[in-house]
């Protein structure tokens, strides 16, 4: 055990003591749970490193990190330090009812109590999978002690016939052809075989590897780890690296409030949008931002989005490149030395160097230009992402206009309302639906405070018999969020939602919208007299209700924040 002096209650295993009103009795029964585990006294008094370790058999994406862990373990035993891994929230997002989202903030809250009680110095976060990312990010912020972030990684393509996959792009082109006849269940069960064939996260830009790209842009992780693939030995070398990073982190000051700047958080929304990244990241960085009392407003991100070129060919945009290609390519250090005159470089990153001389030093690298494009000749000239504003949207709603259809940009039509989810999946496929491609389809009823708990359904199916007919996209809108993976003309995360009455709610069956991502509008064209009638018989229920009576589930309810604001527990923000 320990020497008697080495019992400063400041740092390492003898943080924060319980107290009995006996100091030494305190540190004597720590002492004695300790020694249980066979720990020495020399090795209990080496800086302590946390790992929030998330490996769950709920969470395929996170199936190796039992191998990363060793790697990180390695990295802080020899760089002096003693590695303790402890359990956390892990979240994937096919295992969770109603949906993975609904529990990112308690995955957050789990992280930071867990961090803040337990006796460490420093800490590891391991995410992957979409939610795990930014809820670690927020966890740790709010907990404020050292923190670096060791991303899973994609997972490698596969292939089905002649067709190179990988999830999830792929897994809705193929469904799409099944739906349409075009795909028969034998082959839609070869193909469900296919799709996912490695450990790791999603093969394309997904949420996933937006939010590894975000952690990387922001600083919080060693640089050039973010887009290494999963079963690559590359990543096991960047999970000792990152181990013995968390070890000279423990015996500094360097918090993530010092990384996680304004600064640090334009360069991380620069960097979604030249990835044309999931639409998800724009919520996520929000919340983030939250933690440490800063923000990332709608009006803001538009005006980054004007001036940051698209870059990454990386699907859902375009139509060939995954992530192990953009590894390839340079990943994220690429990207952000394309973007250098845009970035504020002057911003911290947690190896303790500036992102200046992180770039000066990466100059020269190789890039693959098929896939990282330049900004002088980019993919779009303009961010992949918009924000909408009007009369449907008063707060504010998201277009992903990178993974969109350009002639529907500018269009007024007549929408076709479904209700809830449940109304659409009754519906939407009904050869009697009054509906044709030329209509915009709307969605209610599933923003964060509405009983689906605002769930990746913002991919509105097209009506069956259009998509027999030939019809690949059409105008969607909801206030529901969408798979970073997805594409089309979607509109998503319109605020105020529509179970706390917003003017979502209102829309009926034939009243016109109009679209107009030119003038980033988004306009319910009906009168406001005829409006203020719909409200007043709309019996909108007050912010917060509803059947929700305990546990999470009702704090859920009663204190989420709508999508401006990163869908965060009002009570969690600074
Ligand atoms: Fe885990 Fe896509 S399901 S990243």
């Amino acid at each position: 055990m320990a020497d008697k002096d080495d019992t400063n209650p400041d740092r390492g295993f003898l943080r924060g003591l319980q107290s009995y009103g006996d100091r030494d009795f305190s540190i004597y029964m720590r002492r004695a749970f300790a020694k249980s585990m066979g720990y020495t006294g020399e090795e209990l008094a080496r800086p302590i490193v946390g790992i929030a370790y998330t490996h769950s058999r709920f969470n395929p994406c996170h199936r190796h990190f039992p191998e990363l862990l060793d790697a990180i373990k390695r990295g802080v035993a020899a760089a002096g330090g003693l590695a303790l891994e402890f359990p956390t929230t892990s979240l994937h997002e096919s295992t969770l009812a109603p949906n993975s989202m609904k529990f990112r903030n308690l995955m957050a809250m789990d992280t930071e109590e867990m961090i803040r009680a337990q006796p460490m110095d420093s800490v590891v976060l391991m995410g992957g999978c979409d939610k795990t990312v930014p809820a670690q990010l927020m966890g740790a912020a709010s907990a404020g002690k050292p923190a670096i972030q060791l991303i899973g990684g994609p997972q490698m393509t596969s292939r089905y016939k002649d067709d190179r996959v990988g999830a999830c792009t792929d897994c809705r082109k193929f469904w799409t052809q099944f739906r349409a006849g075009k795909l028969d269940r034998a082959g839609i069960d070869a193909v469900e075989g296919r799709l996912v064939t490695t450990a790791g996260t999603c093969a394309v830009m997904g949420t996933a590897s937006t939010m590894a790209a975000i952690a990387e842009a922001l600083g919080m992780t060693l640089p050039g780890t973010a887009a290494i693939p999963a079963v690559h030995a590359d990543r096991l070398r960047a999970a000792e690296a990152t181990g013995a990073r968390a070890v000279a982190l423990a015996q500094s000051d360097l918090t993530p409030d010092k990384i996680i700047t304004t600064g640090a958080i334009e360069n991380a929304a620069r960097v979604l949008l030249a990835l044309g990244g999931s639409t998800n990241g724009v919520i996520h960085l929000a919340a983030i931002a939250g933690r440490l009392g800063l923000g990332l407003k709608l009006e803001r991100l538009n005006e980054l989005s004007d001036t940051t070129p698209v870059l990454a060919a990386v699907k859902p945009v375009g139509n060939e490149f995954y992530m192990e290609d953009f590894f390839a390519a340079g990943g994220i250090g690429a990207v952000l030395r394309e973007l250098k005159p845009l970035l504020h470089l002057d911003a911290l990153t947690i190896t303790g160097e500036t992102l200046r001389e992180r770039l000066a030093a990466e100059a020269g690298d190789y890039v693959d230009r098929r896939v990282i494009k330049t900004a002088a000749d980019p993919i779009e000239p303009q961010g992949g992402i918009v924000a909408l504003f009007g009369s449907l949207a008063p707060d504010g709603a998201i277009l992903k206009r990178s993974a969109a259809t350009p002639s529907l940009f500018e269009k007024t039509a007549r929408a076709v309302v479904f209700t809830s989810l449940e109304d659409m999946a009754a519906r939407v496929d009904d050869p009697a639906l009054d509906v044709t491609a030329d209509d915009i389809v709307v969605l209610q009823n599933a923003g964060p405070r509405s009983a689906a708990a605002m769930p990746e359904a913002g991919f509105l199916p097209i009506p069956k018999k259009l998509l027999e007919a030939g019809v690949k996209d059409m105008v969607r809108i909801s206030d529901a969020r969408m798979s970073g993976t997805a594409y089309g003309t979607i509109v998503l995360h319109v605020a105020p939602e529509a179970a706390i009455g917003g003017p979502l709610a209102l829309v009926r069956d034939g009243d016109r919208i109009r679209l107009s991502v030119k003038e980033r509008r988004l306009d319910l064209l009906v009168d406001e007299s005829e409006l203020a009638k719909r409200r007043s018989s709309h019996g909108v229920r007050p912010a917060g209700s509803g059947t929700a009576s305990r546990g999470y589930d009702k704090l859920f309810r009663e204190t989420v924040l709508q999508a401006p604001d990163g869908c965060d527990f009002d009570f969690l923000r600074r």
